[in-house]
């Protein structure tokens, strides 16, 4: 038996929901923009190979990559002894904000889980994924793992029951999503935060994130763009993604609804409801803000998730 996995690039945060909105990312040119993971059987031992664009930036010694560290897992929990082939195909950067490590996490126990027979139930997994995904960026928080394996914006709920459940989003909006080049670790960007807030501030985290759940529900999107609002990381964050502010100024003279930081940068992302619009600024955003090794699209929120897909 062979499989391969597609687990999609995603937003963390989405701006206002600071570790617990996060959103997964289709492009509308029809790309797959997120890691593959191909698992088939082998003599004994596992097998990693690396494939796609940003391979190379990853550890080569296969024992330090996240998928080997989750097949070794998989095996040591079910007590098998067989042997595992594995290709990971990197097509996201490290570093970007763009859900990177969580696509590799999430494409290689969904995979493992279906190889096995599903042993983890699907919330099982999610905090497997999240577990995982935390070793790479130092906490795990699953606002990447989440919308990266359901698909959709999902809001986290930690319950016992639940991790997270999706929210309705807004059909006609367009995200441009533009990656200017550089790595920036999440780890670091965490630390740039103050590990105390002002209690206004703190009330205007509540109301923003609870107006812009309301208002998707109530599918007014108006009132989302209005609180779609990012008090807690952007502030502090801002500065340290070169061209971020000058690039929320232009974008927003273009017409564009809201700009934010895309997880923990440099990702930006900037909404808005008008194909003409998101092309004027994917346009800019290439001129003005990408350097090498940079990229931008223009997506909706990609609804299925993480799924099977053809070999790579
Ligand atoms: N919520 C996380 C952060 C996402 O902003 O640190 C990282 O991609």
């Amino acid at each position: 038996m062979s499989l391969t996995v597609y687990a999609p690039a995603s937003m963390g945060n989405v701006g206002v929901g600071f570790d617990l909105l996060g959103a997964a990312l289709a492009p509308i040119d029809g790309i797959l923009l997120g890691d593959r993971v191909s698992i088939s059987s082998a003599d004994s031992g596992i097998n990693l190979s690396l494939a796609g664009r940003w391979a190379e930036k990853l550890p080569q010694d296969p024992q330090e990559n996240i998928v080997y560290q989750c097949a070794e897992f998989f095996l040591e929990q079910l007590g098998k002894e067989e042997g595992l082939s594995l290709t990971l195909e990197k097509n996201l950067p490290v570093g970007s904000g763009l859900g990177s490590s969580a696509s590799s996490v999430v494409a290689a126990l969904y995979a493992l889980n279906e190889y096995f027979d599903s042993p983890y139930n699907e919330q099982e997994l999610l905090r497997l994924m999240g577990k995982f995904e935390g070793k790479i960026s130092g906490s795990v928080h699953y606002d990447n793992v989440a919308p990266c394996y359901l698909g959709g914006m999902q809001l986290m709920l930690d319950t016992p029951e639940r991790v997270c459940d999706a929210i309705p989003t807004f059909e006609n909006w367009y995200w441009v999503v533009a990656y200017p080049g550089i790595s920036l670790s999440t780890a670091k960007m965490r630390e740039l935060l103050p590990s105390k807030y002002d209690k206004s501030v703190a009330i205007d985290f509540g109301r923003y994130l609870s107006a812009f759940v309301h208002a998707s529900y109530r599918q007014d999107p108006t009132m989302a763009i209005s609180v779609l609002k990012d008090v807690l990381a952007e502030p502090y964050r801002a500065s340290a993604i070169p061209g971020y502010e000058e690039s929320r100024a232009a974008l927003a003279k273009i017409g564009m609804l809201t700009t934010g930081i895309s997880g923990s940068g440099p990702t930006l992302f900037s909404v808005t409801d008008s194909l003409d619009t998101a092309n004027k600024a994917q346009e800019w955003l290439e001129q003005n803000y990408l350097e090498q090794g940079g990229f931008s699209h223009i997506c909706k929120i990609d609804a299925q998730g993480a799924r099977s897909t053809e070999d790579i």
